[in-house]
Parts: structure tokens; sequence; C-alpha cells
């Protein structure tokens, strides 16, 4: 059976997380493919919240392989941490697997990130801080540490020295830092961390083909979103990775004929947190409104995320550079008490309609939505178990969705908890 692909298809905190665990019920492993703890991912299962940052969206099932992939950049001493916050909750944590080949996220990344961001002043990216882009960076210069490093505390000294001879020359003399310490860094990864992450290292690349040869289900989960793609994001103010789902193949070994179903996930307005264009942005009382009923803030970094109307013109492009098959809609019943609401159709670019994606960040820059009204539902449907059951606008609303996306939108999503979704083709 091929895999399955979770992928955010805005700016991030779509909901992903919900999907995946909702989905990953018929699974039977869950492959995070790439990012690191700059991601927030919220479950909630019977009242109790669950908020994932490393660990994969399948951990609550006892029947799943929970797998990080190679294309996953890993800060050992978070990932200990949120293992032990979540067996503190009764979750077991022990057949969670590490893929050797994933790079190691150490302190100097952070650090790194902190003042990469410093030294762009009003420029700055907004990023979580959490050192990826320097991780991936090093990743791209060959001068990064893997997890299967952690195994043999020789190599895991050379490479370090190696790199720490050019690291501390950039934090001394471009940004006029104290050097950091070897020694105090491999007895934090080595003598710390090393001992509790190793029996989790493994091949992950043998673990999903296994799976994926003996008919098991596949579920590749990606955190961020298409639009902070470092490729095809608002670059520069995207991550460092590639979330896309293209990115599923090289950040879990498979290729793409390995690949059936595409799940984007979109939420039924936009958010975005941190620097960057936002065509469909709302500095209004709705924008508020929106704020506060669907509680965007960062999962956690705590940041208010900015507000916008749902933008189709986004999601033509993201269903193009995923090939997504379909999409999940989340959080609809944040807009139950409006009584109109607005969908972004095209763009005015200079006063030319744009109806896909411009390629030139000054046209999206200078783009304004071109928008279609559509009336509110003003009814509460978070009880709502059953399409058939939804008022009549927020079907049509839906719909409307579907016809100027061009896929169709099966999941929807009705509140947090992991029952308050419909599907709309059961
Ligand atoms: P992710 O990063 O894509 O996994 O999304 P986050 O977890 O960062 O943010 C999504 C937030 O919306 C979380 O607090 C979820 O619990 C919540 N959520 C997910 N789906 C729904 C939904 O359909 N309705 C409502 N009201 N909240 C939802
Ligand atoms: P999930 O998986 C929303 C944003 C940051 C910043 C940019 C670069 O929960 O959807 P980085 O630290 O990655 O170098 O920051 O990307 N960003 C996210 N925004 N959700 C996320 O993850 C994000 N991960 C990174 O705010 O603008
Ligand atoms: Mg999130």
């Amino acid at each position: 059976m091929p895999a399955t692909v979770v992928v955010g298809t805005q700016w991030g905190d779509e909901g992903k997380g919900k999907f995946t665990d909702l989905v990953a019920k018929e699974m039977e492993m869950v492959v995070r493919y790439q990012g690191g703890h700059n991601a927030g991912h919220t479950l909630v299962v019977d009242g109790e919240t669950f908020a994932l940052q490393l660990v994969p969206s399948g951990i609550l099932y006892d029947h799943i392989t929970p797998v990080i992939g190679n294309g996953v950049v890993v800060d050992p001493r978070v990932l200990l941490a949120e293992m032990d916050t979540l067996e503190a909750k009764g979750v077991d944590c022990s057949a969670l697997k590490v893929s050797g080949n994933a790079h190691l996220i150490m302190p100097y990344h952070q650090e790194l990130d902190a003042l990469h961001e410093r030294h762009l002043g009003d420029g700055k990216l907004g990023t979580t801080k959490r050192g990826i882009g320097p991780a991936y960076a090093d990743k791209a210069m060959r001068l990064g540490l893997r997890v299967q490093d952690l195994q043999d505390p020789k190599i895991f000294r050379q490479k370090l020295d190696v790199v720490l001879g050019h690291t501390n020359q950039v934090l001394t003399k471009v940004f006029n830092r104290l050097p950091v310490d070897a020694d105090e860094i491999a007895a934090q990864y080595l003598d710390e961390c090393a001992p509790r992450v190793i029996p989790h290292i493994d091949d992950a690349i043998a673990l999903v083909h296994n799976a994926l040869e003996t008919g098991q289900g596949v579920l590749l989960e990606g955190a961020q979103a298409t639009f902070l793609d470092l490729d095809h994001g608002t670059y520069p103010f995207v991550t460092s990775s590639n979330p896309v789902a293209g990115g599923a193949c090289t950040g879990a070994g498979v290729g793409p004929r390995d690949i059936g179903r595409i799940i984007g996930i979109a939420k039924a307005y936009i958010t975005r947190v941190g620097s960057g264009p936002f065509p469909t942005e709302l500095f209004d009382d709705i924008g508020d409104h929106l704020v506060d009923v669907g509680h965007e803030y960062g999962t956690n970094t705590g940041r208010r995320r900015r507000p916008g109307w749902f933008d189709a013109v986004m999601m033509r492009q993201a269903v193009r550079v995923n090939s997504l098959s379909e999409i999940a809609l989340t959080k609809l019943d944040v807009l139950d008490a409006l009584d109109s609401l607005q969908v972004c159709v095209a763009y005015d670019v200079n006063g030319t309609r744009v109806e896909q994606m411009p390629y030139h960040q000054s046209e999206l820059h200078a783009a304004t939505p071109i928008y279609e009204e559509l009336p509110g539902w003003q009814t509460d449907i978070s009880g709502v178990t059953s399409p058939d059951d939804l008022p009549a606008n927020a079907a049509d609303y839906i719909a409307f969705l579907e016809a100027q996306v061009g896929v169709p939108i099966r999941l929807v999503g009705v509140g947090p908890g992991r029952e308050q979704f419909l599907d709309r083709v059961a």
C-alpha cells in the first residue's frame, strides 16, 4: 500500500497534528519528514492537550511505530524532554525510532539563529530561534553532526572539533561573542543525552520500506507548510527545509511512486507567525475575533499569529506543488459567529487580475486581494457530527472553496477534539 502524506498548505499551524492523529488511526507507522522543534502540533484527546514538537503525531496510539526521519533536525535535549513530558502523561514512547541520518541541532545553532536575527534588525525573519536555519546550513555545508555520531564518541569529538574551528571564528570575529567549549557540548550530548537516545536510533529507511513492502499503512507527517518551504515559500521569510510533499521523499527516504494519497491541511481562514508578505491579512476587529476564537497563539512560542481571510490563489499553488489529492479543512467552527465571510479568489497586481500565485515576490507584495463575499451561518457547529447537519451556508462555504481550489475537501474540522471532524465522503 503506498504511503499517505499530510502537508500544510498555508503558513503553518493549520491543524496538521490533529489530522495526522486522526488519519494515523488506520496506519501502522507515522514518519516525521522534515523540520525540527520549530513545529508545534497540538492534539486534544479526551479533553487532554498534547503539544508535540519532534515526536510524530501518531505517538498516542499503541499500534503505531513513530519514526523521526532523516530529513528532521533533532535537538536531543528537546527530544528527551518531550519524551519525559509524554511519559509523565502516561504515553509510552519506547517504540519511537530516530533515523541515524537525521542531523543534530547543536547549542551553537541556537545561538547563531538568535545572532542572525539580531543582525537583520527590522528585516528579521521572526524565526523560532530554535537553531533550525543554522543546523540545515551546516548540513548543506557538510559540517553537520548526525544522530548516528552520538553512537561513536571519538567521531563525535573529531567532527565537533572541525566544525568549532569554523564556528568559533564566526562567533568571536563576526558576532563578538565568546567561543563555545567542545568539552561542555560533549558532556551534554555524549554523557547526558546519548545513553538515552541510542536505544531509539535505527535505520529508518529499512523500517519504512519493510512497512511498505508488508502492506502496512505509512503516514508521512510534514511540519511547517507550503509557503514556509525553502523553495516554494515566500523566500526569505521561510523555514530552511522542504515541507512540501516532495520533501517527504527526501526526508523519509521514499520515491514518488511510494506515495498515494496526499492530504493538504488548510485552515478555513489563514494565519501566519513571523515576518513576510500576507495579501489577505486582517488588521481589524474581525482579525482580532479570529485570533481570540481560534486561540491563535503559537503552541510553543506563544506568539500571536497574524490572521487573514482564506486565499484561494495560494491554495491553487499548494494543490500544484504538492499534487494534493484532497484537502482537510480545519477550524471551520472559528467562523461560526461571523455574519459574512470573504474569500480571496484572485489578486489585483498593478491593475491586472491574477488567479495563479505570482512568482515574483514584488508582485506578491503589491497584490491586493479580490474578494467574493459569502454569507455566514451564525450557528455553533462544534457539535455537528455529520456533513448533512451543517447549516446550508457552512456547506456552501465549503463547496465554494472546493470549486475555487479544484480538489475535494474531504475532512472538515469543527473543533480541536479528536472526534470533532466531519467526513464528507464516508
Ligand atoms: P499544526 O502545527 O498544523 O499541527 O497546528 P497547531 O497545533 O499549531 O495549531 C492548530 C490549533 O488549532 C491547535 O490548537 C488545535 O488544537 C486547533 N484545532 C485543530 N483543528 C481544529 C478545528 O477544526 N477547530 C478548532 N476550533 N480548533 C482546531
Ligand atoms: P508548525 O509545524 C508556523 C515560521 C517562523 C518564521 C519562519 C522561520 O507548527 O506548523 P524557523 O525557526 O523555522 O527558522 O522560522 O517559519 N515557522 C512556523 N510558523 N508554524 C510552524 O510550524 C512554524 N515553524 C516555523 O515563525 O516565520
Ligand atoms: Mg503548529
